[in-house]
């Protein structure tokens, strides 16, 4: 089938006017992103550019379209989101990483000046590695140990691992908080404590989930939002261990939801952990909460 020479425009003009007719005010950019998906990963197109484009290549982002249309994100869609400093793959049993997640990584690097360190970090609930790959990035003589519940997310975890050059220094933990023991048996698997403990358990309270935009309950996985009645399950499990698997003068970094803050607060000093600080997200919500350990 002979290639068309087409002006980007062109193309997906009409895409456009789709998919703004159903209120999607990024059009253009995702039509752009999912039509460079098309041609040539990584690419950067402008639309008054001139492409070679084949049947088939128009029928496949045609379908993305499609997909765009239902709903779907481009994150999805693309099976990658931007995140700190990387691309990160993402599947359907990862969280798509969002920007207010990178409040924690920004106060982690506020609290641990010193790059050059070597800090033990646990990324408790690791999705996608978001977290813990962007802090081995940052902190190149430091080593993290990824706990999900989710063994297909821990695949992509090791995938980005890999792209990134961070597999050696990662360390991949199949585990649930949910285990009466679960800290016991990592102390005995691993023989470490840890400086830093990340997480950013699911946190969204059951009943919450169904009002929340169609684009993240419909394609984010259940299991990374649900946090329970009130939205606080996953601290209730972890926060009695983090002493036990800790070293002296180690910090935990939680995101944690709106109006969260005080009951995670006292929570962790039921269980020895000393409140430090909070940092807001790009909204201005408590999103960050400090724990020292005592
Ligand atoms: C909100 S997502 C966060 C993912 C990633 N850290 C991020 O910030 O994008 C929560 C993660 O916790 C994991 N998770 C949920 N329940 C768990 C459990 N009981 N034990 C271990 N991990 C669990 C989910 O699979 C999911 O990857």
């Amino acid at each position: 089938m002979a290639n068309k020479n087409i002006d980007v425009y062109t193309l997906i003009k009409p895409e456009i006017n789709k998919l703004k007719k159903i209120g999607i005010e990024s059009a253009s950019l995702d039509c752009r992103l999912l039509l460079s998906d098309t041609l040539i990963k990584n690419t950067k197109l402008f639309n008054h550019q001139n492409i070679n484009i084949s049947e088939n290549e128009i029928k496949i982002f045609k379908n993305l379209i499609k997909e765009r249309l239902a709903g779907k994100p481009i994150s999805r869609i693309l099976k990658k989101k931007n995140f700190w400093k990387k691309e990160f793959k993402i599947n359907e049993e990862t969280l798509d990483p969002r920007p207010d997640s990178e409040t924690l990584i920004e106060t982690v690097l506020e609290f641990y000046k010193d790059k050059l360190q070597s800090l033990k970090i646990l990324d408790l609930g690791s999705g996608s590695g978001c977290l813990g790959l962007s802090l081995l990035e940052e902190y190149k003589n430091s080593e993290a140990y990824f706990f999900d519940t989710s063994k297909k997310s821990l695949d992509v975890v090791k995938s980005n691992a890999t792209d990134f050059g961070l597999y050696k220094r990662s360390r991949f933990v199949h585990a649930d908080w949910k285990c009466e023991e679960w800290d016991i048996t990592l102390k005995k698997n691993y023989k470490t404590k840890f400086d830093i403990i990340i997480s950013n358990p699911p946190y969204i309270p059951t009943d919450e989930i169904d009002k929340l935009q169609k684009e993240v309950k419909k394609f984010d996985p259940f299991v990374a939002l649900n946090g329970g009645k009130d939205g606080l399950d996953a601290y209730r499990f972890i926060i009695p261990k983090l002493k036990n698997i800790m070293k002296k003068n180690g910090k935990v970094f939680f995101e944690i939801g709106q109006g969260q803050e005080n009951l995670i607060a006292s929570k962790g000093i039921n269980y020895g952990l000393l409140p430090i600080g909070y940092r807001k997200d790009l909204s201005g919500v408590n999103r960050v909460l400090v724990f020292n350990i005592k």
